[in-house]
């Protein structure tokens, strides 16, 4: 086991609070993401929408079960939201959603199946609004989005202007203009009062070493870190003083629970013995975490 610090890890150390990057800028953001399929396959929803508060899904509607749902930590937060009147809202916005995507259909003189996808996010920093966005795909293809600084709908295929022209003539310029700017951003407001902790929480990470002995005469060290929130972490692995050199770390992965995972893999002679051990530097951490990877035992800090 190594106990000796190398120079420039102590350096990290020392710098400790200042090095360790808050994710959160300051910014939140309110995302919906929508999907509708004209012939969804037997028992599947023909309309679902996701809400994302940053990067965390709070909750899920599907038109088959009707229902708005919370998800992960959001099912414990009170009085956020009323539940059912989401239901209800997101009920009648799959219907128009649908009815959409038909006209859509019409102007392409498309049959069969079909799918739109709708982007639907506001953003605020300092508690002030500090943009939106609006995109609509069909059959996965950008399709229309929305500018609000014109204002108006701007078409990204040919057939898109119909759809423009359409939306514009019923007045939904003003309306997408003022959800973006007022309903959108005060809806955030509101789940932010709720919500707040949940998005700065700093979950440390747990971390686990295995050292899998391949074919031929190496070993895989790696290292993994999970549990922790928010995204961004940095893990390497050293032998005795030295950084090894190693591919890039994965990108963090997103899991169920709403924390992310990431590992560090380092291909090694299987006779050397090291000593090798993983660093993690997160923002939760007030001190990179070292655990040392000692021979036929799979360590971890948990
Ligand atoms: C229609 O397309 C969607 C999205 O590609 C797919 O999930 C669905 O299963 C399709 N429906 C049928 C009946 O294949
Ligand atoms: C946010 O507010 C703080 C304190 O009022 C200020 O120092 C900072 O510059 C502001 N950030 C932005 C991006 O406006």
């Amino acid at each position: 086991m190594s106990t000796t610090v190398p120079v420039m890890l102590s350096l990290l150390l020392a710098l400790g609070p200042a090095f360790s990057q808050k994710t959160q800028d300051g910014s939140y953001s309110l995302n919906y993401y929508s999907i509708g399929m004209t012939r969804p396959k037997e028992g599947f929803p023909s309309f679902q929408a996701t809400g994302y508060l940053n990067d965390q899904a709070f909750f899920h509607y599907d038109s088959e079960s009707g229902k708005a749902e919370p998800l992960g930590p959001w099912r414990q937060v009170e009085g956020m939201e009323d539940w059912e009147e989401l239901s209800k809202y997101q009920k009648a916005r799959g219907d128009f959603f649908l009815k959409n995507l038909r006209d859509i259909m019409n102007y392409y003189k498309d049959r069969g199946n079909h799918t739109m996808q709708e982007e639907i996010s506001c953003k605020l920093r300092n508690d002030t609004y500090c943009g939106a966005l609006w995109t609509v795909a069909y059959d996965g293809q950008d399709y229309i989005k929305f500018d609000t600084k014109i204002p108006a709908w701007i078409p990204l295929q040919p057939e898109a202007l119909n759809t423009k022209v359409k939306w514009e003539t019923e007045g939904s310029v003003h309306r997408a203009k003022a959800y973006l700017e007022d309903e959108c951003t005060q809806t955030l407001q509101k789940y932010l009062q709720h919500s707040r902790t949940l998005l700065d929480r700093q979950d440390p990470p747990s971390v686990s070493i295995t050292s899998p002995v391949g074919p031929g005469q190496s070993r895989t060290l790696k290292c993994l870190a999970y549990n922790f929130y928010p995204r961004s972490i940095s893990l390497y692995w050293t032998r005795g003083s030295n950084v090894v050199v190693t591919e890039l770390q994965n990108d963090s992965l997103l899991t169920e629970n709403g924390t992310y995972q990431s590992w560090v893999v380092v291909e090694v002679p299987s006779s050397d013995r090291g000593p090798y051990s993983c660093h993690v530097q997160h923002s939760s951490l007030a001190q990179p975490l070292v655990v040392s990877w000692n021979e036929g035992q799979e360590s971890g800090n948990q």
